[in-house]
């Protein structure tokens, strides 16, 4: 798997407990985080997704983004870096794409009608919510389905969600996670 963003990794050692540092792939632009990055990861790069994007997105089964600014109005406006890179990340998984996605704490605190306008439905709740969202990625997307979807309130950010996206057809499955 690629963390193109991968900070220090707390996201990038919790998919290795599962798949082991030598198969995870780990990319910050910030020294600070390639050098703590390296103490833990053998396969470490330095690359800036918006420069050098090409290079770093090569075929892996699942590519995970945390920009920790991801939300459905940024991609609705096509924010061009954003956008960008998540084509590329698109393009180049084989089998999953997750996003880190804080469209929830806009849609509980602010920005629902303006999310309902954006993805042409009704949108009363978290589940319809993410359920428009799907039928909204399917549009961009179309050989990729939201299949799960995580979703947390936090006291730190607001709120984020893990959006999980499967070349395979699912039935989307929604869980809220208690902070
Ligand atoms: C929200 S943090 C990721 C946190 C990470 N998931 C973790 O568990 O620690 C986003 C990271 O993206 C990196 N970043 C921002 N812009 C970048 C770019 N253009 N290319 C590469 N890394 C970038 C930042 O340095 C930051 O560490």
């Amino acid at each position: 798997m690629l963390e193109a963003l991968a900070g220090t990794g707390v996201d990038a050692r919790a998919f290795a407990q599962d798949i082991g540092v030598e198969n995870v792939l780990v990319n910050d632009m910030d020294p600070a985080c390639v050098a703590i990055l390296a103490q833990t990861f053998p396969h470490v790069t330095s690359l800036d997704i918006n420069k050098e994007g090409q290079q770093l997105f090569i075929p892996v089964d699942l590519v995970y983004l945390d920009y920790n600014t991801h939300t459905l109005g940024r991609v609705y406006n096509r924010d061009r870096r954003l956008c960008t890179t998540d084509r590329l990340a698109f393009s180049t998984a084989r089998k999953f794409v997750i996003l880190n996605d804080s469209s929830i704490f806009g849609y509980r605190i602010w920005s629902k009608k303006h999310y309902s306008r954006m993805l042409g439905a009704e949108i009363p709740s978290e589940e319809a919510f993410y359920k428009a969202m799907a039928g909204y990625y399917h549009g961009l997307y179309p050989e990729w389905n939201l299949t799960a979807v995580g979703y947390c309130f936090t006291t730190k950010n607001g709120g984020f969600a893990y959006l999980l996206f499967s070349r395979q057809p699912g039935e989307l499955t929604i869980r809220e996670y208690k902070q």
